[in-house]
């Protein structure tokens, strides 16, 4: 089986990212909350919120560790524009369960520590969590199998900045510790995603009539507004849950191409931007699996068999 840490700024995608982890029977040894896109309390309730139903709908508990509320250097801004007040537009989700006391980041060392060359950290969120915890013990790089990461851009268009990526930008320094540090990450940009959204589908999600896609529904609206008068997108996107089907489903990232990828952290204009080195005129190890193309019916089928569920 494999093991999965999924590290999310809790909205409605990185909800639905946990369900597909759960959906397909991998186990999911944490939820590790990160600073991002609503306030921390707000996300940590979304975890806890998501944790509960999990345990009712698809029979496991996954436990809620809240961890870094800041980047590693400076300041950020929380989207509610883009997710709505709570994360998941006007909705406030609430919960009886508790988060854990440990830090993630402890637990993160933790838990490498006891599946050396097993777990996977799925992040759908800035990467401030999992680069602490490789300063705290650089071990983690050769222990963790795999890093999956929903961030940057591929041809230069962002959306917090004109050229840069959310969860990048949150904290790009971050960013470049984790991509050059050895860990074996692949990385789903911004800029592939907005290709593959939800159109037409979205009336015959409607008609599933499950309790998942009802959920899907009331989920993404205001996601699915936002991005079809904001940026310009026919429907809405999925960069959590298509980077997650790309881990969950080899089908899914359809062209996928190692590149030497950097990450511009300074105080300018292009903060957050990754810099791949396309031709390799830096001469530098390339160091990120970069997916380059999707098959958006086997994601769609993915998408479908956990609404259905
Ligand atoms: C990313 O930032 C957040 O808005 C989403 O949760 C996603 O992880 C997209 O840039
Ligand atoms: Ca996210």
């Amino acid at each position: 089986m494999r093991n999965f840490i999924i590290d999310c700024d809790t909205a409605e995608d990185d909800i639905f990212s946990l369900f597909m982890l759960l959906h397909n029977k991998v186990k999911v040894h944490a939820i590790t909350v990160v600073e991002g896109n609503v306030s921390f309390p707000v996300e940590v309730q979304n975890a806890l919120w998501a944790s509960e139903f999990s345990k009712r709908f698809f029979g496991e508990e996954v436990k809620v560790y809240p961890g870094m509320e800041r980047p590693l250097v400076k300041d950020f801004k929380t989207v509610e524009n883009v997710h709505g007040k709570g994360g998941i537009g006007d909705l406030t989700l609430s919960s009886n369960l508790k988060p854990e006391g440990k830090h993630a980041v402890d637990l993160i060392v933790e838990l490498a520590d006891r599946y050396p060359g097993e777990l996977e950290f799925l992040a759908i969120s800035p990467l401030t969590n999992l680069a602490m915890a490789y300063l705290k013990d650089r071990t983690v790089v050769e222990k963790i199998k795999k890093v999956w990461v929903m961030g940057g851009t591929i041809n230069g268009h962002g959306n917090i900045t004109p050229v840069a990526e959310y969860n990048v930008w949150v904290d790009p320094d971050a960013a470049k510790i984790v991509f050059n540090s050895g860990f074996d990450v692949t990385m789903v940009a911004w800029d592939l995603i907005t290709q593959f959204t939800i159109n037409e589908e979205w009336e015959e999600i409607k008609g599933l009539k499950t309790e998942l896609s009802e959920m899907y529904v009331k989920f993404y609206k205001h996601y699915r507004e936002f991005a079809m008068t904001y940026q310009k997108m026919k429907g809405n996107p999925h960069p959590d849950l298509i980077t997650t089907a790309v881990a969950l489903d080899e089908r899914v990232a359809k062209r996928v191409e190692k590149f030497y990828v950097d990450v511009e952290n300074c105080d300018c204009s292009t903060r957050g931007v990754t810099v791949i080195d396309y031709l390799g005129v830096l001469g530098r190890e390339p160091n990120v699996n970069v997916v380059l193309d999707l098959n958006k019916k086997a994601f769609l089928e993915d998408l479908y068999s956990l609404l259905r569920r």
